[in-house]
């Protein structure tokens, strides 16, 4: 049987995309085909060079152009999408095409602190500006929406008193390089059967 390829959008600094190309290192039904990045300056990019990953940089007016993500992807055989801290929304066609395909982690607990312009640290500082006693992480397939997809796994992190959003994404961050490598391999494997 074929392998199952992975392309993974990420616009930062990319800890996520290493736990999977990491995880997916040497497993006979599931490689990282491609990483996908919105800035030729994110340090993804090093990382992809690093682990042999080829890469591409695609801006906003690439991203909606339906033949050249088509182009792109299948030249890579792309079966599946993780986004791992992508700023981009992604277009409607995308979401058409890998329906079920494609998932999202999100460093809180949705429908909470979710929506545009909630990314990364913006997340953090929200929960701990909101008095949150708890915050975590949210695993979801990805729909034409900003964070309004099918949740298929959260997972939750207690808020101390003395957390700062620097701290939440510490332990936000552990959870989702856990269970973000987890899930991408776990509904792949279902996809292989279907
Ligand atoms: C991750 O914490 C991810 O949950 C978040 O961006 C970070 C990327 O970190 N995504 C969002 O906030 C999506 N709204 P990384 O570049 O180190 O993987």
């Amino acid at each position: 049987m074929n392998k199952k390829k992975i392309a993974i959008f990420a616009s930062g600094t990319g800890s996520n995309a290493l736990q999977l190309i990491k995880h997916f290192k040497g497993n006979p039904n599931i490689q990282v085909a491609l990483i996908v990045t919105n800035s030729s300056k994110a340090p993804v990019i090093k990382l992809a060079q690093e682990n042999d990953v080829p890469f591409s940089v695609v801006n906003k007016s690439l991203l909606s152009n339906n033949s050249y993500m088509t182009s792109l992807l299948n030249l890579y055989d792309v079966d599946f999408i993780v986004l791992a801290g992508f700023l981009l929304l992604v277009p409607p066609f995308l979401v058409k095409i890998y329906n079920q395909k494609m998932i999202n982690i999100h460093p809180a607990l949705l429908p909470k602190h979710g929506g545009k312009g909630m990314f990364g640290m913006n997340v953090h500082q929200a929960v701990i500006n909101s008095g949150d006693s708890e915050s975590g992480i949210t695993i979801h397939y990805v729909n034409e929406m900003y964070d309004k997809g099918k949740v298929i796994f959260q997972a939750n992190v207690k808020v101390d008193k003395k957390d700062n959003a620097e701290k939440l994404s510490k332990k936000v961050q552990e959870l989702e390089h856990k269970y973000l490598p987890e899930w991408s391999e776990k509904l792949i494997m279902q996809m292989r059967y279907i």
